[in-house]
């Protein structure tokens, strides 16, 4: 019999905590209101600080559309922006960078990480004004070097965009000390908050360009329309989702309760570490290749498509638990095991003892 209260251990969503559930159940306020000014202006003060930008804003929809945001507030059609795939979520990325400006790509095979001497030839050959990458490749649970990497682009006058969204706040981030311009992380995966929102941090340059802008070609991906809002009454310039923001006021006070984000990120490394010792003590493969493991996901191998589906599906029929297969090379025989947001250590455990005794 399938469980109910099942357990997700996915790379997003992720489980959301009674009190962050809760918090959306508030008699609704109009966006127009100095009580929103209040609660919009907090989220994205804090988010700023947490991530030491210059601006941050809270747009209502999935990550995707904060990176299309930022690609088309920030992003030129006449310049060439290097993205530097190594998945399914960094050649998304690249995508979604070509509707607004034109792209060049250099790709790494799946399991394997950015790191900058990978990534500078490329960097120094592309001619490129915008580099683009994803710190974390969630479809091979993959961690790209990204401060190298963004550090010296910036450091040769490229604008440096980054897909955080399934980083975010496991891995450790700050605007400035990793040469980031434009940064995007989604409520539904670390922060730990349910579907639905955007946040995007932006730098000094990023700010300044934005502000030069004449135009962009986007009315409500613009961000000068939320800078613009933002700065007459800490509004935004639509209807956003008023209950969703205020689970996600709760999931960041549950972040500062537990921590910070310095913590989030010891929190978010050590289940790692954990998950990959006990997985290779069961005999399983990594798909990350050492030094590259991701903090909030792990990606492992089976030794065949059978075994992955058969591990995906019993867990799911007889301990209600949700994990999710790799993406790419990897679709047939990986599995990945998410360890993001709130999660519970035991939940890990359970999952892990479960499928040890598959392994048998
Ligand atoms: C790295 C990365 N980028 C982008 C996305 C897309 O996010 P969303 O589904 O919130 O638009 C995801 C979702 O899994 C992701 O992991």
């Amino acid at each position: 019999v399938a469980r109910t209260d099942g357990v997700l251990l996915t790379p997003g969503p992720v489980p959301v905590l009674p009190e962050i559930r809760r918090a959306q159940d508030r008699v609704m306020i109009t966006h127009r209101s100095p009580e929103f000014s209040q609660l919009y202006g907090d989220l994205c003060r804090r988010f700023a600080a947490y991530t030491g930008a210059t601006e941050a804003y809270v747009l209502t929809g999935s990550g995707a559309l904060g990176l299309e945001a930022l690609f088309a507030s920030l992003t030129d059609r006449q310049e060439t922006a290097l993205c530097l795939p190594n998945g399914e979520f960094g050649d998304k990325l690249a995508e979604t960078a070509g509707v607004y400006t034109t792209v060049r790509t250099a790709t790494l095979p799946g399991g394997q990480g950015w790191n900058l001497a990978r990534a500078q030839p490329h960097i120094d050959g592309s001619g490129a004004s915008v580099l683009a990458l994803v710190y974390n490749e969630t479809g091979y649970g993959v961690r790209n070097d990204v401060a190298a990497i963004c550090q010296y682009a910036k450091a040769k006058g490229m604008l440096t965009i980054v897909d955080g969204i399934s980083a975010w706040p496991g891995t450790p981030f700050n605007l400035a000390q990793c040469g980031v311009d434009g940064f995007v992380t989604g409520s539904q995966k670390g922060i730990g908050a349910p579907p639905g929102l955007a946040v995007v941090a932006l730098s000094p340059t990023a700010v300044t360009r934005l502000a030069q802008r004449e135009a962009v070609p986007s009315y409500c991906l613009d961000l000068r329309r939320y800078r613009k809002r933002f700065a007459k009454d800490q509004q935004t310039p639509n209807t956003p989702a008023i209950s969703l923001l205020w689970a996600l006021q709760k999931a960041f006070d549950v972040l500062d309760q537990r921590g910070g984000v310095a913590a989030a990120v010891e929190r978010h490394a050590a289940a790692a570490a954990h998950v990959r010792q006990r997985l290779t003590a069961l005999g399983f493969d990594l798909v990350a290749e050492p030094g590259y493991a991701s903090h909030t996901v792990t990606g492992f191998v089976c030794r065949d498509a059978a075994e992955a589906q058969g591990i995906k599906a019993t867990l799911q029929r007889e301990h209600g638990i949700t994990i999710a297969g790799c993406r790419g090379a990897y679709a047939d025989r990986g599995l990945r095991l998410a360890h993001m947001g709130n999660f519970e250590p035991h939940d890990l455990d359970a999952c892990l003892d479960a499928i040890a005794a598959l392994r048998r």
